[in-house]
């Protein structure tokens, strides 16, 4: 429905004509877990940010208190930053050079938080995932549930291939039908990482992108 909404507005998606839209499955997976937690802090990056969009506005609909971090490079590589301060009571950004926001990371910006006087009572992840990992160390010290949503490489999407298995608290889960959102805690990273990483090298060279948090680069 949302795809063909936005092939429907002239200029959003210059090469994607209405036609060739013939069938999607979807949606696939579990429901974003939606309750009244407290205060929520939802942490996103990349494309991760326009996932959270809709994540963040139904826990503020519920009645939470929303705080939501982004970060960038630079100010001109944040998107959706705009939208995701709509749907929440506080947008924390971060850029590596400083040139919007703070300068720093963005756990430097989760800890900052976490360091605070406000009471987080759940954190939400969304974004690359070695960032995911990282956060989660630093949940894990502060002892605040975290949720992630893996982005493990999948295949049929629909529970058959395997592909895109993980392991959670010592289970096998397939993030396509069991998740994407797990308990961050529970994540076996390092396979996660090793998996999602088998065809890194030729992504990078094609993308021209390097992942410098993670140590298998
Ligand atoms: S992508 Fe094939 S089982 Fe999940």
């Amino acid at each position: 429905m949302r795809l063909t909404r936005w092939a429907e507005q002239p200029g959003s998606w210059p090469n994607l004509k209405l036609a060739t839209i013939t069938s999607f499955v979807g949606p696939l997976g579990l429901p974003a877990e939606i309750d009244r937690f407290g205060t929520v802090a939802c942490v996103a990056m990349g494309y991760g940010v326009a996932t959270m969009v809709p994540i963040a506005r139904a826990l503020k609909d519920v009645g939470n208190k929303v705080i939501s971090i982004v970060w960038g490079q630079t100010k001109d590589t944040l998107f959706g930053h705009e939208r995701l301060a709509s749907v929440s009571d506080e947008l924390i950004v971060a850029t590596d050079d400083g040139s919007y926001g703070s300068k720093g990371s963005i756990m430097d910006s989760l800890e900052e938080l976490l360091q605070g006087s406000e009471r987080i009572d759940r954190v939400i992840i969304i974004g690359p995932t070695c960032i995911m990992k990282f956060c989660c160390a630093i949940t894990r010290r502060y002892g605040v549930k975290t949720i992630v949503s893996l982005n493990p490489v999948m295949v049929d999407g629909t529970g058959m291939c395997g592909c895109c298995r993980v392991s959670i608290g010592g289970q096998t889960k397939f993030a396509c039908v069991d998740g994407p959102e797990f308990d961050g805690h529970e994540v076996d990273w390092d396979l996660l990482m090793a998996r999602r990483c088998t065809y890194s090298d030729e992504q990078s060279k094609q993308l021209m992108y390097q992942c410098w948090h993670c140590a298998q680069w």
